[in-house]
């Protein structure tokens, strides 16, 4: 791939709206997720792991949001339920991005979740380059606590959502709107 290939692929990348099945098989599962491994990372702490939900472990997951939007507000109604369940359906595959971060004197919470953050880019991007469409979604809610047991979340791990990964179908691509750098960019010489 040229340089200019690669800054297409960069520079035009779209988050995919209906993923299918095929998902990735278990060795391009891995590569997807060793690219996850290389994002900026102060001090490489590391404070990222993942959790990878798919077939029979979608109900699991769906089961779990639901039960966080229940201990959240109490009650939820057969709509707010379907909705939540059908999150966990909504692609083959999900990576499940678990925030871990770890105590240290020199690099604070914020920058290890900047790290953490950087790997669901990091995910899609890489699914893209194997040729499979992802997104990075989430559920409004905390965890709670069947989600909690499903993922063996520790006290202070929190899950920053997930990536959908499956295989993209076939669709017409809005071109993207091109960055205002008047407005999002100061350039100070
Ligand atoms: C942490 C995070 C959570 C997100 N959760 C959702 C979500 O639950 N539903 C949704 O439609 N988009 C969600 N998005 C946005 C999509 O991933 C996507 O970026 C957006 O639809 C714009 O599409 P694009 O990536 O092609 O520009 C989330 C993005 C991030 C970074």
């Amino acid at each position: 791939m040229s340089a200019s290939d690669f800054y297409q692929f960069l520079a035009q990348r779209r988050s995919a709206s209906v993923l299918i099945e095929p998902c990735p098989d278990r060795s391009t599962l891995e590569r997807i997720l060793q690219v996850g491994g290389t994002v900026p990372d102060h001090g490489g702490l590391k404070p990222y792991r993942f959790v990878v939900v798919s077939g029979e472990g979608r109900q699991k997951f769906a089961d779990a949001m639901v039960n966080a939007g229940l201990e959240a507000k109490g009650s939820l109604d057969e709509k707010k339920q379907a909705k939540l369940k059908s999150k966990a359906f909504a692609a083959p595959m999900q990576i499940v991005i678990v925030f871990s971060p770890e105590e240290d004197d020199k690099i604070p919470e914020w920058e290890q979740m900047a790290s953490a953050s950087c790997t669901g880019y990091a995910l899609g991007l890489a699914a893209n380059s194997l040729g499979f469409g992802a997104v990075w979604k989430s559920f409004g809610f905390k965890e709670g606590s069947v989600m909690k047991e499903l993922f063996q979340l520790r006290e202070n791990e929190r899950i920053l959502g997930w990536v959908n990964i499956g295989t993209e179908k076939e669709r017409e691509r809005s071109p993207r709107v091109p960055l205002d750098l008047k407005k999002f960019a100061l350039h100070i010489t």
